[in-house]
């Protein structure tokens, strides 16, 4: 080896050696982190209700309880099987820009006033339409974790959607430059990474590199005003999930076939089946396709007309969710078609 190739490696090893340190040092840190305790008087109503025995077998498949959503620093340095897939379904290519990531965001865990919970009462906060006029704020205010999706206001919304957001799934494209303008201090913002740009996009801020902008379907912010602490990244295991077991779509389009991936509220809900006891939903589905007019959002005016294109199939995720409600695993808090 030349001793300008010996630099390069050098050079190149640094980051990773640097990521390991400190992210030995957050673990020290994070010892004195702890949760405030909170009135359980809704939860305990929610959890002594719940049928307990879940429905499973009305489905074709299980889901395991887990208390780990976020991807960890120790994923790549000790990780037994490697992904196999690309983003969105698995980390392969991924690996450097992650490590950058996790090396700025102080924790990759939940709140621990949520983790310890016995019962965990998740509601997730769908965008649609059908939320509108609901007067649901305050019930959704009362549910453990309260799940949004993209960037949906919640000010100006209170009445029908609350004002409590415990965690905000989102991706560049759907972020809204300011995170605090419509969450609360301690919100966390989970990234769901769909494509190796998307972990870029997020380096590129921590970072505050140069944003390249190539590789959007649509240009996300350029300046986003999170907090490096409250950002986690979701395990794309909940998506690769959700798109084999409750969607049943190919991982792996095959030839020229359109990729088709789930929607984040039909993956929100997955998420909450993993790591909630009780799951109620608001606001999903979508108006009847034939009625292009319809708004289809509690906000703005977007139509039917702007879903299409769209890397979803609504019509089968609607069959999904019908499938979840049906077995049990989901309640609805409104009445919806
Ligand atoms: C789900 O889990 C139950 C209990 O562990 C098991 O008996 C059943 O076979 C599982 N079903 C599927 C489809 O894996
Ligand atoms: C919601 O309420 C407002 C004011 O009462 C009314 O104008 C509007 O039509 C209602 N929207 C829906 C979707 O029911
Ligand atoms: C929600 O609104 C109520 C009433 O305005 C307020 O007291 C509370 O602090 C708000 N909660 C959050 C999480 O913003």
């Amino acid at each position: 080896m030349s001793l300008a190739t010996v630099k390069t490696w050098c050079l190149r090893l640094l980051p990773v050696v640097l990521f390991v340190i400190s992210y030995y040092y957050s673990h020290f840190l994070l010892q004195s982190y702890g949760g405030i305790s909170r009135s359980s008087v809704p939860r305990k109503t929610f959890c002594e209700s719940l049928i307990s025995v879940k429905k499973w077998e009305t489905l074709d498949f299980n889901i395991s309880r887990t208390n780990n959503l976020f991807l960890k620093m120790e994923d790549f340095f000790w990780q037994h099987n490697p992904s196999t897939l690309p983003l969105p379904y698995g980390l392969k290519g991924s690996e450097l820009f992650l490590m950058k990531v996790l090396a700025v965001t102080a924790s990759y865990e939940m709140p621990a006033s949520i983790s310890k919970l016995d019962c965990r009462t998740c509601v997730v906060v769908g965008n649609g339409y059908s939320i509108k006029n609901s007067s649901l704020g305050s019930t959704i205010n009362k549910y453990d974790i309260v799940i949004r999706l993209n960037n949906a206001p919640v000010r100006g919304y209170e009445s029908d959607v609350g004002n409590k957001s415990t965690l905000r799934f989102f991706y560049p494209e759907s972020a809204s430059p300011n995170p605090d303008a419509h969450n609360n201090p301690g919100t966390l913002m989970v990234l769901v990474p769909f494509k190796q740009n998307d972990l870029r996009w997020i380096k590129e801020i921590l970072y505050n590199e140069k944003r390249v902008r190539k590789g959007f379907w649509k240009p996300p912010p350029q300046i986003w005003q999170g907090k490096s602490s409250h950002i986690r990244l979701l395990d794309p295991f909940f998506l690769r999930q959700t798109a084999s077991k409750v969607l049943k779509i190919p991982l792996q389009p095959k030839g020229k076939e359109k990729a088709v991936h789930p929607t984040t509220g039909i993956l929100a809900i997955y998420v909450a089946l993993s790591y909630c006891d009780v799951v109620h939903v608001a606001g999903f589905g979508y108006p009847q396709s034939k009625n292009q007019d319809q708004p289809i959002h509690y906000y703005g005016s977007d139509t039917m007309k702007a879903m299409k294109n769209s890397y979803h199939d609504l019509s089968h995720e609607a069959q999904a969710l019908k499938k979840l409600e049906d077995g049990g695993l989901i309640q609805y808090l409104h009445p919806h078609s």
